[in-house]
């Protein structure tokens, strides 16, 4: 049974500014966000931090276009790869769209080790382009959504701690892969990934940056749509947590409107209760496609 701390976050994401502006000083580094709360699962333990440091390490001194450094992952973390597959994979089967599902074939992961970002990253740039490089933690929220103009997808490299599998308060490589590198296996998503990047480009306002943040936040992160009468997911956050898959159908669904969505505030700290929903991958696809080449 998949429990949640009702107390704690449920998932931090990039586009989630909360945890970005209570940190303080961190523009223009994309790696200066390396800290755990008292309340992280991983606080107290020692050799937890240390490899967290050594992955973090990998990202701080990263040169992109170089190949990914292998991240030290142990055999109780591979476990807690293997625990996240088991929970996911008939929720998958269950709740994620065709479009979804067509991805995680063709990338055809091992689902009994973490696999290593620099396999993951090949993979993606040879069906759509784009790439991922590492980053020590949550990034800010505008490099995030920026670089994925460039066709670059920021990746957290550790794993969530292993006395949790399921939960997770920042994202984390699993998130990262089974959620975003999976669709960015998609032509068509990874096109609007890109095209989120250009737009956010072409904000200057702040206020115009949160809307577009939210649009982000209500299809890439919890997108959901209608395919032979029942619904779907297509967002990263719903497809990378059997929990969120399986609240997903408690949430009030409303018909996707950009407009609406970009004015709806959200509580990153449990389960979403509104959703959008698209009548198809297609509707969906065309209408933030259109939407974003005229922001
Ligand atoms: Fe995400």
């Amino acid at each position: 049974m998949i429990t949640q701390n009702e107390s704690q976050p449920l998932f931090s994401d990039h586009v989630d500014m909360r945890m970005v502006t209570a940190n303080g000083d961190h523009n223009g580094n994309r790696n200066a966000l390396v800290r755990l709360d008292p309340d992280h699962p991983g606080f107290k333990d020692h050799d937890y931090r240390v490899r967290r440091n050594a992955i973090a390490q990998i990202a701080m001194t990263y040169k992109p276009g170089s190949p990914i450094p292998e991240a030290p992952y142990t055999e109780l973390e591979h476990g807690v790869w293997q625990t996240i597959w088991k929970a996911l994979g008939l929720a998958h089967r269950e709740h994620a769209c065709d479009e979804y599902l067509a991805c995680l074939e063709r990338l055809a992961f091992a689902t009994d080790r973490i696999p290593q970002l620099a396999e993951v990253s090949q993979k993606v740039e040879a069906i759509s382009g784009f790439r991922l490089e590492p980053v020590a933690g949550l990034v800010e929220p505008r490099i995030f959504l920026e670089s994925l103009a460039r066709g670059v997808f920021l990746s957290t490299q550790y794993i969530r701690h292993h006395s949790t599998p399921l939960y997770t308060p920042e994202p984390d490589v699993a998130h990262e892969i089974i959620g975003h590198a999976v669709t960015l296996a998609s032509k068509r998503l990874a096109e609007l990934n890109r095209l989120f990047g250009e737009a956010v480009k072409r904000t200057k306002l702040d206020s115009a940056f949160d809307r577009l943040a939210r649009i982000y936040w209500f299809t890439i992160e919890f997108g959901v749509l209608r395919e032979d009468g029942r619904i779907k997911a297509y967002g990263t956050g719903l497809l990378s947590s059997a929990g969120e898959l399986a609240e997903m159908h408690k949430a009030e669904l409303r018909p996707l409107d950009l407009e609406v969505a970009a004015n709806h505030v959200y509580d990153p700290t449990h389960y979403q209760s509104v959703l959008f929903c698209a009548d198809s991958f297609d509707q969906m696809y065309e209408m933030l496609r259109e939407f974003l080449l005229s922001w």
